[in-house]
């Protein structure tokens, strides 16, 4: 079995009890534990100077290597480029995406400068799987190292459609980079519908039925693997978290009212304001849960220093602050709104009790809150998921209650329906849902990419 070489933005640190370790970081660590070798990224530290040095830890088989950032590349490159340009773009925002050079410019440093740090590390046979949108040059930068090994690229965000892709300045030359890659991954089969697009329609390239694609001089190989989450675990999680202190003060808390349940990073992307939206016009179209039902929306904050992110807090402080200033009564509050984060232990305990899971955002790659919230059910008395359709896993959990999330209407009335839902629909529902998640799980999905990368350069070579 070859070595693996992860590299992501964030690594996950080496304590694998870290509860609160997302999706990603349980497969990579899996993966690297199979196979033994090296995760590389950032520490989430910056530094003066312009040639930081890898920290090196060992655990067992697995060597975790990070690095600062040198100021102030780290802050065009992270809260702009990545965070200003790319990510609005690829969540369908052009009207909050911001366009500068230098961002460009240091984005392009950076993944150089990763490139170059991770050299020293690489052996001719390793297989070599770069992650998400903070890193697509890098492939490249390796390539004009001279490095032969397979590898491969899986992007978390969605792909945007061609047309929103071009009002990016340099969309040609980062797509360019993308396909330098033997094997890039994709979260849904419209992200590589919108890929096909523009390798099309705008690279003037070519698709093979293998899902071979040639365009700029290159071939590559482009799939879509749907990114999943630890169902077994999660669903034990759930178990042991009900009995828990925290779990039951919850559910005391609520005092026999229907819980609904909101877990989201604080971003735009998520379609919070609309949920809040939603959750308003069903107090105001079905009174009879006034005082009935709790909406607990869970937020962490996220990349704080990103103007947009400081905007949609405000936003939202205000509407949670209104509905409840609007409809709370001296015994009932209707919103709880949490700016903090939980371990997934916890939350697989809140789900559980949750009737409702809301996981409506207006674009989003794939969405695993949308899973684990289905994992982590009671399979006697499973709540309802009400799902976005412009979240990747509505691609595959289609017995959810799916929603167009910009509708405040068709929220409410989905909110509404999912209260109701008599216990054998639930049932049915979740059971589909259930086994869906337990065929395509997190292992699934790490395994199928790897086998592709490793058959991916003799795929290349016969096209
Ligand atoms: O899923 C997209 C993603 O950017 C991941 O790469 C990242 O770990 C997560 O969102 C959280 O974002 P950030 O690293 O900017 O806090």
């Amino acid at each position: 079995m070859k070595r693996l070489i992860v590299v992501s933005n964030r690594v996950t640190p080496s304590d694998e009890g870290n509860a609160s370790a997302g999706g990603l970081a349980v497969a990579v660590l899996a993966a690297l534990k199979q196979r033994g070798g090296l995760w590389f990224g950032w520490n989430g530290e910056t530094c003066q100077g312009t040639d930081p040095n890898p920290e090196i830890v060992k655990a067992g088989s697995l060597t975790f290597a990070t690095l600062p950032m040198p100021e102030p590349d780290f802050d065009l490159y992270y809260n702009g480029y990545a965070n200003r340009s790319l990510w609005p773009l690829f969540h369908y925002r052009t009207d909050l995406a911001f366009f500068d050079h230098n961002f460009f410019e240091a984005y392009l440093r950076i993944n150089g400068l990763f490139a170059t740090k991770l050299l020293p590390f690489l052996q001719e046979d390793d297989l070599i799987w770069i992650h998400d949108y903070h890193l697509i040059p890098m492939g490249q930068h390796l390539r004009d190292a001279g490095m032969k090994q397979p590898i491969g690229f899986f992007l978390h965000t969605p792909f945007p459609a061609m047309e929103i892709l071009l009002t990016l300045p340099n969309h040609k030359s980062l797509i360019k980079s993308l396909c330098a890659y033997d094997l890039v991954g994709f979260q849904s089969t419209s992200d590589l519908r919108a890929f096909h697009d523009y390798i099309i329609h705008e690279a003037g390239g070519e698709i093979f039925e293998s899902g071979v694609v040639r365009a700029f001089g290159r071939t590559t190989l482009a799939r879509v693997f749907a990114i999943s989450i630890d169902t077994k675990t999660i669903a034990q999680q759930s178990i042991r978290a009900i009995r828990t202190k925290a779990v039951n003060r919850l559910s005391k808390s609520l005092n026999e009212r229907v819980l609904v349940i909101g877990v989201d990073r604080l971003d735009y992307s998520k379609g919070l304001a609309q949920r809040f939206r939603g959750y308003e016009r069903l107090l105001k179209h079905y009174p009879e849960n006034l005082n009935q039902v709790v909406f607990l929306q869970i937020a962490p904050p996220s990349r704080t220093e990103v103007p947009e992110y400081v905007d949609i807090r405000h936003e939202l402080e205000t509407l949670a602050g209104n509905i409840n200033g609007y409809f709370a009564e001296f015994d009932w509050i209707p919103v709880r709104y949490l700016n903090k984060g939980y371990t997934m232990q916890r939350l697989a305990g809140f789900y559980r009790i949750g009737r409702v899971g809301l996981v409506t955002p207006l674009r989003d790659g794939m969405n695993l809150v949308a899973k684990e919230f289905v994992a982590a059910q009671n399979p006697a008395d499973p709540g309802v998921l009400v799902l976005s359709r412009f979240a990747g896993a509505a691609q595959e959990l289609t017995e959810a209650l799916i929603v167009n999330p910009f509708d405040v209407d068709d929220l409410s009335n989905a909110i509404q329906r999912a209260i109701t839902m008599p216990l054998e629909e639930r049932r049915k529902r979740w059971g589909a849902m259930m086994e869906t998640l337990k065929k395509n799980d997190i292992f699934s999905w790490r395994d199928s990419f790897l086998s592709e990368l490793e058959k991916a350069p003799a795929t290349l070579e016969g096209a």
